[in-house]
């Protein structure tokens, strides 16, 4: 039987981190147009191929999330992505909500789905090779209005359901609320709606006795809101950042990952550089490393424009995002 905490704990292993390559067709579509690149499943397999067999990026991912689409697809090596990615020593990871729905009581706050068939799908995607999992809910900030503290309590208690499915399906569970960076608001009300969402989130988790043990929790940093007019410096973000995460975090998860939400690579870089100082100086429980999507993908993306004469570049730039974020946590 696999053991969950110690796969868990893997991912924190030292200068390594994630990929968020979990994109729905939906957003990679989007997100491929945004570079003037062309729709359809090859064209999401090339994306794909590009970042996954990028050589030396071992040196610097523990993990991979993908999507259902990529866990069945193949390299242009011929080779399932999941079991290339294994024969590297990264683990295949797989997002398995099925997106949001407007909350029914407050329609401006969203839902996130796929608590239905969620058995019978973890054990498909457990044959298919992946060994972990990830549900993310949306928080957005709106002035004091939003979120409401029904929206945050529905939105635990399906993460809680999720996590229990995936814990006894022998898959670690990664909780992420993700509380958006877009918005006017202020770097201390991005803090406050944190500290609501971890409170619920734990307490909620704790109703349902989740095992802690394997959980890991994915979170966006305290920013002030994208269209606030205003740059946080690195060591107020991570003062803040950390401070929420130690108040209403317990000391018994796996460990703590960042998202990247929409700040430029550099940016991401130098707050998730800040936030390994400070954990070091706070002397914080749970290891920290980056589960960056954007913030990893969008150089590459510039350069490729989906031609393969551009693969050799786009992956250089990929490896070295890498390689600057993951000295990042040093
Ligand atoms: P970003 O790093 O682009 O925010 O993506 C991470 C992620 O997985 C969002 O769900």
């Amino acid at each position: 039987m696999i053991d969950l905490v110690a796969t868990a704990r893997s991912f924190f292993a030292p200068g390594k981190g994630i990929l968020a390559a979990d994109e729905s067709v939906a957003s990679a579509t989007k997100r491929l147009a945004a570079y003037g690149i062309g729709a359809g499943e090859e064209i999401r397999r090339q994306f794909r191929d590009l970042f996954l067999n990028a050589p030396g990026a071992e040196e610097y991912l523990s993990g991979v999330i993908l999507f259902s689409e990529t866990l069945l697809q193949k390299g242009d090596d011929k080779k399932l992505f999941p079991d290339s990615l294994s024969a590297r020593g990264i683990a295949p990871g797989i997002k398995v909500d099925l997106g949001t729905e407007p909350f029914p009581t407050s329609p401006n706050e969203l839902i996130t789905q796929g608590l239905l068939d969620l058995p019978a799908r973890l054990s498909e995607y457990k044959k298919q090779g992946a060994v972990f999992t990830k549900w993310r809910a949306v928080v957005r900030i709106d002035g004091d209005q939003l979120p409401t503290a029904s929206a945050i309590h529905e939105n635990a208690k399906r993460l809680a359901s999720y996590a229990k499915e995936v814990q006894s399906a022998g898959l670690v569970p990664i909780l992420e609320p993700e509380v958006l960076y877009e918005g006017k608001h202020s770097r201390a009300r991005s803090r406050e709606v944190l500290a609501e969402t971890f409170g619920t989130l734990f307490s909620v988790l704790a109703e349902h006795s989740v095992d802690p043990a394997s959980v890991i929790l994915k979170t966006a940093m305290a920013l002030s809101g994208k269209e606030s007019g205003k740059q946080d410096a690195p060591d107020e973000v991570a003062e803040d950042t950390l401070t929420v995460l130690m108040e209403t975090v317990p000391k018994q998860i796996a460990g703590i990952v960042f998202l990247s939400g929409g700040q430029t690579p550099d940016q991401a870089t130098e707050n998730l550089a800040a936030l390994a100082r400070a954990a070091r100086a706070m002397n914080a429980r749970w290891p920290l490393t980056f589960c960056y999507a954007r913030a990893l993908q969008e150089e590459a993306l510039a350069l490729w424009q989906g031609k393969e004469e551009n693969v050799p570049a786009a992956r250089e730039a990929f490896i070295k995002r890498l390689a600057k974020v993951s000295a990042a946590l040093s």
